[in-house]
C-alpha cells in the first residue's frame, strides 16, 4: 500500500493522500501551514483516528517551523505557538488521537529542563523526531491488532466493517483492517462485506478502494442492507474501529455503528472493536461524554455537485455514535484483546503498558 502519509524533508511539507479524491483520482496534497494543515483534516484529505494522529504529529513540527518563520529567531514565539497548536487541537472533536498527539509533543516540551531557553528551531526539531517515532509506531501497533485481532476469525469467515479503519486511516495496515489483514496472514480465507458508510462514503470509496488493491476479496454493501446481511446469514463477525473509547469501554466511531451492533447482538454475531491504546480515553467516562463532530448539511445534501435533497429541509450530520461496552465482544489492542468488564481491562492494560514504559520486570511476585 503506498504510504499515504509522507513527510519531505527537503521541502519541509507533509505530502498526504487526498481521501476527498479515491477511489477515482490519486492526487496529493501538500500541508505547510496551520491553516493547510487544519483545511485537510476539516475536510478530510486525512481522516480516521490514528491517522489525524500521526498528521497532527507532523503538524506540531510544521507549526513549530511557521511560527519560526513569523517571528524571526529572536522573536518571542511561545505564545503564538501554544495557540496555534490548540487551533490544531480542536480542528476535529470526536477522534481522540489529535488531541493525544498535540498533548503528547507539548508534554515531550515542558518536561525538558532547557523549557524556558530552549530555541524555537530545537523545538522543531525534537517534534519530527517525535512525529517519524509516532508514525513508525502506529504501524507496529496496527500490526499487532492484525496478529491478536486475526485469532478471532475462523478460515471462511465473511467480516463486515463500516467506514474505513484501514492503512488509510492509520499509518498504514489498518486496525479493523489490520485484524482482517492479520486473519489473512495466519492462511485464512476471508471475505469483506464493506457498508457503504453514508454520507461521505469511506466504506465504498476507501475500504473497497484499499482492499481491492491488496486483493482482497471485498463487496460493498448499502447500510440500510445490513439487517437483511446478518438475518440471511451472510456475516459471521463485525469488525470496526473507533475513533474514542471511553474509560468504560463505549466506543465512539463512524455513524451507524451503533446501529450495526445492536443488529449484531440481535443476531449473535460478534461484535469487535480494534484500536491502539491511543484511541482509549481514560478521561472520559463513557460514550455519552465524547463530543460527536456535527459536519456540513452539504455532505449530506449533495452527492458530488449533485443535490439530491429539497432545498430549505434541516438536516442531521452528527459524523459518530457512541456504541455500549454490552455490546461489544471484544477490544482488540496492540496489547492484546480486552474484554468486559472493560473499565478493569482498560485499567489492567495501562498499567501493563506504564510498567513496561518503566523498564519494570513483572515477575508474578
Ligand atoms: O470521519 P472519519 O472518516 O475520520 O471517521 C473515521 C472512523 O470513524 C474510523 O472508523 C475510526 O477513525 C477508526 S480508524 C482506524
Amino acid at each position: 500500500m503506498t504510504e499515504h502519509i509522507q513527510y519531505d524533508a527537503a521541502r519541509q511539507v507533509l505530502v498526504l493522500l487526498d481521501q476527498r479524491r479515491l477511489p477515482c483520482h490519486e492526487e496529493w496534497f501538500d500541508c505547510r501551514t496551520t491553516e493547510e494543515l487544519i483545511y485537510a483534516l476539516q475536510t478530510m484529505v486525512v481522516r480516521g483516528a490514528p491517522a489525524i494522529g500521526v498528521t497532527a504529529a507532523y503538524g506540531c513540527h510544521l507549526i513549530a517551523l511557521e511560527v519560526a518563520r513569523e517571528v524571526g529567531a529572536a522573536g518571542a514565539w511561545r505564545q503564538l505557538l501554544r495557540d496555534r497548536l490548540h487551533l490544531l487541537k480542536t480542528a476535529r472533536p470526536t477522534a481522540v488521537n489529535l488531541a493525544w498527539a498535540v498533548d503528547r509533543s507539548v508534554a515531550a516540551w515542558e518536561a525538558r529542563p532547557d523549557r524556558d531557553t530552549l530555541e524555537l528551531d530545537t523545538l522543531a526539531a525534537l517534534w519530527l523526531d517525535m512525529a517519524t517515532s509516532l508514525h513508525a509506531e502506529d504501524l507496529a501497533c496496527c500490526q499487532a491488532i492484525g496478529r491478536f485481532g486475526g485469532a478471532l476469525l475462523q478460515d471462511g469467515d465473511t467480516v463486515m466493517t463500516h467506514c474505513n479503519a484501514g492503512a488509510l486511516a492509520t499509518a498504514g495496515y489498518g486496525t479493523a483492517l489490520g485484524v482482517i489483514r492479520g486473519a489473512i496472514d495466519q492462511g485464512k480465507r476471508i471475505q469483506v462485506i464493506a457498508n457503504e458508510t453514508r454520507p461521505f462514503l469511506q466504506g465504498a470509496r476507501l475500504t473497497a478502494w484499499e482492499l481491492h488493491r491488496d486483493g482482497i476479496p471485498v463487496t460493498i454493501a448499502c447500510d440500510n442492507a445490513c439487517g437483511l446481511l446478518m438475518r440471511r446469514g451472510m456475516v459471521d463477525a463485525v469488525v470496526v474501529g473507533a475513533d474514542r473509547i471511553a474509560a468504560n469501554g463505549d466506543a465512539v466511531n463512524k455513524i451507524g455503528t451503533y446501529g450495526l451492533a445492536v443488529l449484531a447482538k440481535q443476531h449473535g454475531i460478534p461484535f469487535y472493536v480494534a484500536a491502539p491504546l491511543s484511541t482509549i480515553d481514560r478521561a472520559t467516562p463513557t460514550g455519552d461524554h465524547v463530543p460527536i463532530e456535527d459536519r456540513p448539511p452539504r455532505e449530506v445534501t449533495h452527492v458530488g455537485e449533485v443535490q439530491i435533497c429539497p432545498d430549505g429541509v434541516p438536516v442531521y450530520n452528527y459524523a459518530f455514535d457512541p456504541t455500549p461496552a454490552e455490546l461489544i465482544a471484544g477490544i482488540v489492542t496492540e496489547r492484546g484483546v480486552l474484554t468486559a468488564p472493560y473499565a478493569e481491562s482498560i485499567t489492567r492494560v495501562f498499567a501493563e503498558a506504564a510498567r513496561d514504559a518503566a523498564g519494570i520486570v513483572d515477575n508474578g511476585e
